[in-house]
């Protein structure tokens, strides 16, 4: 599939643009396209209780299962200044748990399956290997 990668930063800076960050002063974005070329956003939530805070991944995986599900296929996450910008590691799970190892993300390196991102990850066929009835 040919996507407009720009047209994917710019969602994910009007994202930025929407977050919530008064305590870092660091707004994030992050826009997607799931499997049905549904466009989805996420920007962080940050929290008086510091540690409570919501990645703008957090609220983008959120949007996707309630926009209908799927699968991610294509993501970009940015900061305020609209530079693209590594997802932490935690949302780096995230966002394999949801596009899995083929997932092209647009990196700080160029664009990458999750598969580079997040290499050897654990995931749910580690948990079907094991208790085929819990995942997959
Ligand atoms: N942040 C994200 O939203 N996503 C990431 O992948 C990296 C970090 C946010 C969390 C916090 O609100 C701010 O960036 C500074 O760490």
């Amino acid at each position: 599939m040919n996507i407009d990668w720009e047209d994917l930063r710019r969602a994910a800076v009007e994202a930025a643009g929407r977050a919530y960050a008064p305590y870092s002063g660091y707004p994030v974005g992050v826009a997607a396209l799931a499997d049905d070329g549904r466009l989805l956003q996420g920007c962080n939530v940050e929290n008086a209780a510091y540690g409570v805070t919501l990645c703008a991944e957090c609220g983008l995986v959120s949007q996707l299962h309630i926009t209908g599900g799927g699968r991610l296929t294509h993501a970009v996450c940015v900061n305020g200044n609209g530079e693209v910008i590594m997802p932490c590691g935690r949302c780096r799970q995230l966002l394999f748990e949801h596009g899995g190892p083929q997932m092209l993300l647009w990196t700080v390196s160029g664009v990458k399956p999750m598969s580079e991102v997040l290499p050897d990850a654990f995931g749910p066929d580690d948990l079907a290997r094991v208790s085929p009835e819990v995942a997959s």
